[in-house]
């Protein structure tokens, strides 16, 4: 069996008999997970379920399978790798991204207010069910990044939201850094909290049905960076991303540099390159696997107070160029984060970069680029949920045919105003 896993990034077994532990997942991972991962194969699918014969013979085979799988060794590991490669597939399929909802209760609050609807728990319950039952949201949306209290949430009339998700083919995600913190003895930095108790929190959050997992740092150009903000970005997630993947979460490996700034776009690539290098480099001290995360970087361009403005392709050329010196290939997917650009500058970028081959799947996770206009037209108000759903359907489908390198500007109806809030925190 051993010799069959070779082909992974690692083998623990012959570690861990000499004595250096390298990989202890929990068994909070059951086999069943990875038959998503036959369904999602071409010619599978969810329809599955309704052929009798063929779900009373899963159910069988699932049953020996668990049986073996909690007395062996070996069909652990096959079925935790498995799980882990299928839940990392269907968010990197063709023309699909992540839909982040994952906002603080104070920022989704903020966000609320802005509308006119107060930020109360149920408000942003009904905010978020407006979201996570768009119709046909899973064509373009692998995965959706929850925020804590949205995890456990349901809809009005009691369908957990977990469910609501899965059924659309859709992973649950959960943000489980516990936000950012000033830096001492620095210019204003900040570092990024929440490895304490992060093992127990993940496997409760597996539990509940997350099978993936964000952790956002971010570095200030503005403000540094310096030395020690970099490291302690880079390090923190090389931390979160070697936990989570032992309780089975995919991790997405986000460290933004923020868009708050005069800065150019060279000075963007400058920092940038220290940022993503010394992030790998963790990564790879702490045996994370590659192949079962996504990175998710701002784009590189100019500050949001540079004078100099660039085009969509000069921000993919310079964005590329910064992956293909500085990320692995074996990196499952590329998602790249909106950081406060416009809904329309950021579809258009990513349409830029996908416009020629590269090794990874470059897609989007956007938050306020696919949540701007839906929020503002929904605004509180029961009446128009059809229509901001619609809208955020929209904004699934342009960002879908982008990853592609298919969008069409001309035939878009992308807001074109800014996102951008100065010290904005998630
Ligand atoms: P924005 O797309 O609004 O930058 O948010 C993405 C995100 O998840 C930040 O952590």
């Amino acid at each position: 069996m051993w010799r069959r896993l070779r082909g992974f990034p690692f083998d623990a077994r012959p570690r861990a008999r000499s004595g250096e532990i390298r990989f202890s997942p929990s068994r909070m991972v059951y086999p069943s997970d990875c038959f998503t991962f036959f369904f999602f194969l071409p010619g599978g699918g969810k329809e599955d379920h309704k052929n009798i014969p063929l779900s009373f013979f899963l159910s069988f085979f699932r049953r020996i399978v668990d049986v073996f799988y909690s007395q062996n060794d070996s069909v652990f590991f096959f079925f935790f790798f498995v799980s882990f490669l299928s839940q990392q597939q269907n968010m990197t399929k063709p023309g699909k991204g992540i839909l982040a909802m994952d906002e603080s209760n104070a920022t989704c609050g903020s966000r609320l207010e802005g509308v006119g609807v107060e930020n109360t728990e149920e408000n942003r319950r009904r905010y978020r069910e407006l979201l996570i039952t768009t119709p046909d949201l899973g064509k373009h949306i692998g995965g959706a990044i929850l925020f804590e209290e949205t995890l456990y949430q349901s809809t009005k009339d009691g369908k957990a939201f977990v469910d609501c998700l899965n059924e659309q083919g859709i992973y649950p995600g959960i943000k489980v850094d516990k936000g950012l913190r000033p830096l001492a003895n620095s210019n204003g930095e900040s570092w990024c909290q929440g490895l304490d108790g992060l093992a127990d929190r993940a496997a409760e959050y597996y539990k509940q049905g997350a099978r993936f997992c964000k952790w956002r740092s971010v570095v200030s150009i503005p403000s540094g960076p310096s030395k020690i903000a970099v490291t302690d970005c880079a390090y923190g997630l090389a931390r979160y991303a070697a936990i989570c993947q032992n309780a089975g979460l995919v991790p997405i490996v986000e460290p933004e540099i923020l868009l708050d700034g005069e800065h150019t776009l060279e000075e963007t690539y400058e920092v940038a390159s220290a940022v993503w290098a010394e992030t790998f480099k963790y990564l790879a001290d702490n045996n994370v696997m590659f192949d079962r995360m996504l990175l998710k970087p701002s784009m590189v361009g100019p500050g949001a107070d540079c004078p100099k403005r660039n085009t969509p392709e000069e921000v993919a050329e310079a964005t590329l160029k910064m992956l293909n010196s500085r990320v692995p290939p074996a990196t499952a997917g590329i998602m790249f984060l909106s950081g406060g650009l416009s809904e329309l500058d950021s579809t258009l970028y990513l349409n830029a970069m996908n416009q020629q081959p590269n090794p990874w799947h470059v897609s989007f996770s956007y938050a306020r680029a696919l949540q701007n206009s839906v929020i503002k037209t929904w605004a509180g108000d029961d009446a128009m949920v059809g229509k901001a759903q619609a809208i955020l359907s929209r904004r699934a489908e342009e960002n879908g045919l982008a990853q592609l390198g298919k969008f069409n500007p001309d035939e878009s109806l992308a807001n074109t105003d800014s996102t951008f809030q100065k010290n904005y925190v998630y």
